[in-house]
Parts: structure tokens; C-alpha cells; sequence
């Protein structure tokens, strides 16, 4: 019998070992789409499990998005490669009761750059492999409003998401002849090692919602900063 090629959608999803970056590949997967995801470093990850179930369906890039030469070396790599979608969700937090008075000069790097600079330079890097009429996604924050904080607290996390939201809307601008789609997303307090066990989503609330809002915005052209029921979030 004849086997009949299947045309899937694919994903270049940035930080895929766990949380809420996993969630996302196995939700990807079970819609249909083929992913590939980025881990850190060559330990095994629930990524490679999952890899190991669907290895036709999952490729497994290795990213640490803070070093520029692994970013030039995975674009080298996937030079020829075409994504409906790129999603960066890569993010650290330092002690949320830190004031930015407090704060370490080193560890206020650290969140500004793994959160702020780094998701955009893969952005930066990577646009040109997202089809033209794609979607571009970056995992912000509720916390990356500026508008919604009223209480303070977790201050450099929030200034980092800030940061980000404001280099995103830079690049949206500099982009707003194209028809790609651009989303800032916010998935809402979710039990992760983020989160902590107080948080107030599970990843089934959450993700599938995420990828739904994403699914739904597909073809949506210009920069949409939203939380994970679709809603759009105060800048
Ligand atoms: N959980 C929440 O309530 C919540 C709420 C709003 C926004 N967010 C955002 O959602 C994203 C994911 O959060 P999460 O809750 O899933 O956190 P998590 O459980 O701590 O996972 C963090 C993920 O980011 C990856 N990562 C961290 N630094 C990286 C780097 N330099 N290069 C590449 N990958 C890196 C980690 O990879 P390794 O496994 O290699 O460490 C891991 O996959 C973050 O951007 C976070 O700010 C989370």
C-alpha cells in the first residue's frame, strides 16, 4: 500500500527539559505538531522520555540560551529549517523577597540576562526560520506588567519581565511591515519549581490553555501580550 506522507506543523520550542516548557512539548505533540526542543547541557531530561516514545515526532537541540556561540552554532545547525511556530520560555528567578535595593550586582544580572537579553537574541537569531505568515512567542509574565503592580514583590523578577515585554514590543516595531504573529504570554502562577507548591494553576490548567491561546492567535499578525485564557494583559 502507498504510504501517504503527513504534513505536520512544527514548533522550535527554546527550554523543553521540564515545567512548563515540557508541558508545552507534550501538549504540541498531542495536537499534532512535530517539536523541536532545546535542553541544557547532556543530562537526560523528561524531554528525552518523551523523545524516546515518539522519536519520528521530537528532536532534541542543545541551548543554553545565555552563551552567544551555542545560539550561532544552533542556527548554523538548523540553517535550512522552516517553524509555523518559535517559542522561548526560558526563565530563572532570584529570592522573590529581595527588594531591588537588596539585590546582589551579580545575581540582578543574571535574571536581566537570562530573562530579558537572552530570549531576544534567540528571537533576534531565530525570526528568519519562523514562516512568514507564523508566530513568534516569547513565555513573559503577569508579573511583567508594569500597569497591574499595585502590591510589589518578586521586584527584580518583575523588572526583568518588564524588561522583556519592552524589547519585544521594540522588535515588533521594528517588524510591523511582516505578517508574523507576535506573543508575549503569561501563563498565570503554576506549581512548578518556579511556582512552588503554593502556586495557584496546575500545568493542566495552564498549558493546554496556553497552547490553545497560541493556536488561536496563529495568523493574528502584530505583538499580543496575553494570559493563558486569551486575555490580554495590562502593559
Ligand atoms: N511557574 C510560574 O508560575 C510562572 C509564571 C509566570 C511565568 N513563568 C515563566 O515561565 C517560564 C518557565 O517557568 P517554569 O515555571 O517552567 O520554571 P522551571 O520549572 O524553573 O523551568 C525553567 C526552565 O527554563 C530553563 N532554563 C533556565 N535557564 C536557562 C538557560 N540559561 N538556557 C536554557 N534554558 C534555561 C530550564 O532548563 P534546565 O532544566 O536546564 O534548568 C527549564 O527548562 C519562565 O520564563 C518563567 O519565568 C512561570
Amino acid at each position: 500500500m502507498e504510504s501517504i506522507a503527513i504534513s505536520r506543523k512544527s514548533v522550535l520550542l527554546v527550554g523543553a527539559s521540564r515545567g512548563l516548557g515540557f508541558a508545552m512539548a507534550e501538549e504540541f505533540l498531542a495536537r499534532g505538531w512535530n517539536v523541536t526542543g532545546t535542553v541544557r547541557g547532556t543530562a537526560r531530561t523528561r524531554l528525552h522520555e518523551l523523545s524516546d516514545r515518539t522519536p519520528e515526532r521530537i528532536e532534541i537541540e542543545t541551548l543554553d540560551i545565555t552563551a552567544l556561540d551555542q545560539i550561532g552554532a544552533m542556527r548554523s545547525r538548523l540553517a535550512t529549517r522552516t517553524f509555523d511556530m518559535l517559542f522561548v520560555n526560558p526563565g530563572v528567578t532570584n529570592d522573590p523577597n529581595e527588594t531591588i535595593g537588596e539585590v546582589a550586582t551579580e545575581e540582578f544580572v543574571r535574571v536581566m540576562v537570562t530573562n530579558a537579553l537572552s530570549p531576544m537574541r534567540v528571537v533576534e537569531r531565530f525570526c528568519d526560520l519562523v514562516a512568514v505568515d507564523g508566530l513568534i512567542g516569547v513565555m513573559s509574565s503577569g508579573q511583567g506588567s508594569v500597569a497591574n503592580n499595585t502590591i510589589g514583590k518578586r521586584e527584580v523578577y518583575r523588572g526583568s519581565k518588564a524588561a522583556l515585554n519592552m524589547f519585544m514590543r521594540s522588535f515588533a516595531a521594528r517588524h510591523s511591515a511582516n505578517r508574523r504573529t507576535m506573543v508575549l504570554m503569561a501563563p498565570g502562577w503554576v506549581r512548578t519549581e518556579m511556582g512552588g507548591p503554593d502556586a495557584r494553576l496546575t500545568i493542566e490548567d495552564s498549558i493546554p490553555n496556553v497552547v490553545s491561546t497560541l493556536l488561536a492567535t496563529l495568523g493574528k499578525p502584530g505583538l499580543h501580550y496575553l494570559d493563558y485564557l486569551g486575555r490580554p494583559v495590562s502593559w
